[in-house]
């Protein structure tokens, strides 16, 4: 398959490559441990335009395509996980959202400053009863006229305590089933929302999850996203895109392993020569490469459907499912080949291993990727 990388594509793919270990790799073992990232990395990846890839520039995006997305996630993801979740919300889910959907003044007021990384954004679709069957939501947005009483929790929300906008879904007739719901702007600070306690998480800990409280928020009603009734769709769109940012996610953390494991492979002796030598190594590195590489054509394939204006809902979810895939079980032979060494921090796919298991979980789990791929060939 022809990906026809350009001059630009392969730019940007190395300007993320040298943030990554000029900039993230320095302190991503701490950063790791104390479940914490400063916000002057974020300011830098918004003044590399990694915040907003591919919003208009007229928004303050960078302008440009899903394979220079992809490429920049990939990289990003090789070295910290952590902030390529950061990137992957901000573009994919808050300003797709609200370029894709938002109006005119919506855009002017959030999308200029989420696109250049001035501010952040989350995207509030999980509840403690409602994360795989979205359309259970139990936050309700009663209408009152010219604003909307906002009130129920979410949860697992990424960039939950560092954003300034957040993209809430919610309930506003419960009788109308999925018609029912809409997505509203809520932002950091509205009287009645409150931030609760970071999780304390398995892997991506740099980044922070919270979950969200909101309690009788009144909710300007030019804060709704579309029209009455489109929030279901505007998750699930939105999630659609979503999805190839976190395979892209997945991709980039068995990428990253697998050099790790190669280097490493080609350093280490024993029984008198370097264990890449062996076949019991060789033959694990074979199998890394060749899925890593399957699954880049997944990626790229999904990438290039959503370029070329083609559906791109079934190749995203293919990706997502076949990319955590591999980052799962390719993390797993990285630190199998580092052996004990690769039980220690220092050596860092631990903490790869660690960060795979969520592209299995969020944006929709693997089971619900096979749900989505699944209903789509029998529609055909
Ligand atoms: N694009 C456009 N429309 C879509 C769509 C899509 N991808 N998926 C569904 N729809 C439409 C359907 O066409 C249907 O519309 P009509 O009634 O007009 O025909 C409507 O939405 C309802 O669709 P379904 O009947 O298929 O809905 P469902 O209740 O069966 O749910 C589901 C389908 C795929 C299971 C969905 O609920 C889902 O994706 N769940 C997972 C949600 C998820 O990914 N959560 C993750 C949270 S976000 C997160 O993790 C962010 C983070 O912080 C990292």
């Amino acid at each position: 398959m022809d990906f026809n990388l350009t001059e630009e594509h392969l730019m940007i793919r190395d300007a993320a490559r040298d943030f990554a270990q000029n900039e993230l790799l320095p302190g991503v073992i701490e950063r790791d441990e104390k479940q914490q990232f400063p916000d002057e990395l974020v300011r830098k990846m918004g003044e590399l335009g990694f915040m907003g890839v591919m919003v208009d520039p007229k928004y303050g995006g960078s302008g440009m395509d899903t394979i220079s997305y992809v490429l920049i996630m990939e990289e990003l993801s090789k070295i910290d996980a952590s902030a390529s979740v950061m990137v992957s919300v901000n573009n994919s889910l808050v300003c797709y959202g609200l370029e894709a959907y938002g109006t005119e003044e919506q855009k002017q007021k959030y999308l200029t400053k989420l696109a250049t990384g001035e501010q952040i954004g989350a995207f509030c679709l999980s509840e403690p009863e409602a994360g795989s069957d979205a359309t259970s939501q139990a936050t309700t947005a009663e209408d009152k006229g010219d604003y909307y009483l906002l009130n129920g929790t979410k949860n697992w929300i990424t960039n939950g305590g560092r954003s300034d906008v957040y993209l809430v879904i919610a309930q506003t007739d419960r009788a109308k089933g999925h018609r029912g719901i809409n997505a509203f702007i809520v932002e950091k600070g509205m009287e009645g929302f409150h931030i609760g306690p970071k999780e304390d998480k398995l892997g991506i800990r740099g980044s922070d999850t919270h979950t969200l409280q909101f309690n009788d928020v009144k909710v300007p009603k030019e804060n709704r996203i579309g029209e009455d009734g489109f929030g279901f769709k505007f998750a699930m769109k939105t999630l659609s895109g979503g999805r190839i940012g976190i395979a892209a996610q997945a991709l980039g953390i068995a990428s990253g392993a697998y050099e790790l494991a190669l280097k490493y492979s080609k350093e280490r002796k024993a029984f008198g020569t370097e264990i890449c030598n062996h076949q019991a190594i060789a033959f694990k590195l074979a199998d890394m490469y060749t899925e890593i590489t399957a699954a880049r054509h997944l990626v790229m394939q999904a990438a290039c459907d959503k370029d070329n204006g083609s559906d791109y809902t079934r190749s995203g979810a293919m990706a997502k499912l076949y990319a955590s895939k591999v980052a799962m079980e390719q993390t797993v032979e990285a630190v199998q080949i580092h052996g004990g060494n690769g039980f220690v921090k220092e050596y860092h796919v631990e903490r790869l291993m660690r960060d795979a298991k969520i592209t299995q979980i969020y944006e929709g789990t693997s089971e619900i990727q096979k749900i989505v791929i699944s209903r789509s060939l029998i529609k055909e």
